[in-house]
């Protein structure tokens, strides 16, 4: 059969290769503090939040999920962040169970809207870079295992289609 030719039927692999990848970007959800959740930090560590977000790789559409009690969570400018400055916050929710997409690239100022909570600590600066297409590649650097675990299965889906083909043509 011509149309089983090595061109076409490599053609047709490439397209739907290419069209598993797409279907399977993944975003990430990070809960924030991980088991600690949004929380004054304990012992003065003031710097908690952002050792925590600096060890992680975010991209855009990844969320940050805030869990905490009798507390905010607030998204605020540069500035409102330096001052802890709750008064005007783009975003606020005190529901205890934040979800906050990351939909842009760049930073992102969340602070605690409770009084003196924002000044001892409970705040944090996400950093937000463009989607890469080496993500799986990266997948070990930490926080994206999502991602290696799709690979894995768009390998397998690969191979089996792949079978199954070497009898349909
Ligand atoms: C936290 O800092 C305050 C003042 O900066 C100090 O009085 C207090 O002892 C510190 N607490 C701990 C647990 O280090
Ligand atoms: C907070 O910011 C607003 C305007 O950005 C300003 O009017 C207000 O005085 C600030 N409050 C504090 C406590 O700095
Ligand atoms: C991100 O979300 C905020 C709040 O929903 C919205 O105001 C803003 O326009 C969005 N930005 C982009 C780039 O989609």
């Amino acid at each position: 059969m011509a149309s089983s030719s090595i061109a076409t039927r490599l053609a047709l692999f490439l397209a739907i290769f290419a069209s598993l990848q797409h279907s399977c970007v993944s975003y990430y959800e990070f809960q924030v503090g991980d088991n600690d959740g949004w929380v004054v930090p304990p012992g003065n560590d003031s710097k908690m939040y952002n050792d925590w977000a600096s060890k992680r790789r975010f991209t855009v559409d990844d969320s940050v999920r805030f869990k905490y009690t009798k507390d905010s969570v607030m998204e605020v400018t540069p500035t409102d962040y330096e001052r802890c400055n709750s008064s005007y916050p783009n975003f606020f929710s005190n529901n205890g169970d934040t979800i906050f997409k990351l939909n842009h690239t760049g930073p992102f100022y969340f602070i605690s809207g409770v009084s003196g909570h924002c000044e001892r600590g409970q705040r944090m600066i996400v950093k937000v870079i463009s989607q890469q297409k080496d993500d799986y590649a990266s997948a070990a650097g930490g926080g994206r295992s999502i991602g290696a675990s799709n690979l894995v299965v768009i390998v397998l889906i690969y191979f089996v289609l792949l079978y199954l083909a070497s009898y349909l043509f």
